[in-house]
């Protein structure tokens, strides 16, 4: 596929939302550099795309960052959650990052990509035995202990393998970070962590276990924050926790992990969390306590997941039925759904929703007499509807329920069965997220980079959803 070489006389849409998204003059969506109808014609559709510059240009934003406030021995580690496959794995190592794993799934991912595995993070707030045994059996470099349960476990498992395995303790906070109630994980009431006033307890356990050893602490709040003060917040308690454990325990911190959870821009009305803006208020206060204390000043890591990934993807769909409802709602059904973006249906999150294809007013798709947009022969729509339909119409998937909806107010121009639309920064938590309810095959991931598109997860076909059974 080539790159349109239109590119320069396009104009960046969206305020930046996706970073690489354009618009050319001819009204053709373009993501970096290329003809989003083209690549839905090329690959098919429901298609995530992925534009590697813009992960690559997420990691060097992060690590700056990071570096130049919170110290040069400062580590980002990738959260896999947020979208996981071994070309990932690929890129942010050669970004210098590492990586934090939760299942035997990703540690094996991660480990078939060739990543350097003592560059890993391995979490979970139940990891079973086995979990445990296969990490390190592959050599991550951390283990984040949930509870006191979890260390010994570790320690059990350690011993058995001849090694001392590296912990950090995760600690809850008890702070509320204003974020949905299902990705917030700081607050007292929470299944993750060890509450903050019984770390003095935790950290005795841990130093007293063979086979562990007790590097530092580890806390993670939630996830899509943009604000630095839940940030800060936390930090304070745990230095403030670190000092009460210096002087009961004798324990000193080689390392505390803040975690992720940096937001990111969906629609218009969010905010982006700024790198720069939360380290350098961090970096003060570790930079305050260390000295005042004489604390030697730990080495900080971070876990960035949807800050990395997130606008570096969109997801193109092929317009199928159209309809209005009794109640007067247009219906703009697409061939995917809750299947490849199961967030709305989890979380109410908003999405940005585009027409791949607008007229240089804005208006309207450009001409539905040309041949059809995508391999299937799609009929025309049999309702008439006016344009103004469109301007706040629901987008919905194609499982079978009602729950199933992308964007549930969508402004669009007239679309007809066939048009490709895009729903913009679908890079984290999509993929990652995707099933095969109604046994749908999940869509492939396609790479762009240096003006060429990669393949990298192939697309399922119905005989992959069905391979497991016996
Ligand atoms: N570290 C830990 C320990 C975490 O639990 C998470 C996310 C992260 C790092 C990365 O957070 P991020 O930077 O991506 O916000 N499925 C939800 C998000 C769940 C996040 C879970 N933990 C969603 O789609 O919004």
């Amino acid at each position: 596929m080539k790159r349109n070489n239109k590119m320069q006389t396009t104009t960046f849409i969206d305020n930046f939302i996706t970073p690489r998204l354009t618009r050319s003059p001819d009204g053709r969506l373009l993501f970096d550099g290329f003809d989003c109808e083209q690549l839905a014609r090329q690959y098919g559709t429901p298609l995530y795309l992925m534009s590697e510059d813009t992960v690559r240009a997420n990691c060097r934003r992060h690590l700056n960052a990071l570096r130049r406030y919170l110290g040069a021995d400062a580590v980002a580690a990738y959260a896999g959650k947020a979208l996981s496959c071994r070309q990932i794995y690929r890129i942010i190592a050669d970004e210098g990052m590492y990586a934090d794993a939760v299942s035997s799934g990703e540690l094996y991912t991660a480990y078939a990509s060739g990543f350097d595995m003592s560059h890993i993070i391995f979490h979970g707030n139940n990891k079973t035995p086995a979990d445990i045994a296969y990490a390190q059996k592959l050599g991550v470099g951390l283990i984040v202990a949930d509870s006191s349960y979890e260390v010994a476990m570790i320690s059990r498992s350690a011993a058995s393998a001849g090694i001392v395995q590296p912990i950090l303790l995760r600690l809850t906070p008890g702070i509320d970070a204003h974020t949905h109630q299902k990705i917030s994980t700081g607050q007292a009431d929470s299944k993750f962590g060890i509450p903050i006033d019984r770390a003095p307890e935790a950290v005795a356990h841990a130093l007293s276990m063979p086979g562990v050893r007790l590097d530092g602490i580890h806390c993670h709040i939630g996830s899509q924050i943009s604000d630095p003060k839940p940030f800060c917040d936390a930090l304070e308690i745990l230095l403030d926790a670190l000092s009460g454990l210096q002087s009961d325990t004798g324990f000193t911190a080689r390392i505390i992990n803040l975690g992720g959870g940096f937001g990111v821009r969906y629609v218009d009305s969010d905010t982006a969390a700024n790198p720069d803006t939360i380290f350098s208020a961090l970096g003060s206060m570790l930079d305050d306590f260390c000295r005042t204390r004489r604390y030697p000043h730990p080495a900080v890591i971070t876990e960035p997941g949807r800050s990395i990934v997130a606008d570096a993807g969109i997801t193109l769909y092929t317009v199928g039925n159209i309809k209005q409802s009794g109640a007067g709602t247009t219906y703009v059904s697409v061939d995917g759904g809750m299947a490849d973006n199961p967030r709305y249906a989890l979380y109410c999150a908003p999405y940005t929703a585009l027409a791949a294809v607008e007229s240089p007013g804005g208006s309207a798709t450009i001409s539905h007499t040309s041949a059809p947009l995508s391999d299937e022969d799609y009929l025309p729509t049999e309702f008439n509807l006016p344009d103004t339909a469109f301007n706040d119409c629901a987008i919905v998937g194609r499982c079978c329920e009602s729950g199933d909806i992308l964007v549930p107010h969508a402004h669009l121009p007239r679309v007809c069965p066939g048009d490709i639309i895009a729903v913009l920064n679908t890079g984290a938590y999509n993929y990652s997220m995707a099933s095969n309810y109604n046994r749908l095959p999940r869509p492939p991931i396609v790479m762009l980079h240096n003006g060429k598109a990669y393949v990298a997860v192939r697309r399922e076909t119905p005989e992959d959803v069905a391979a497991l059974d016996c």
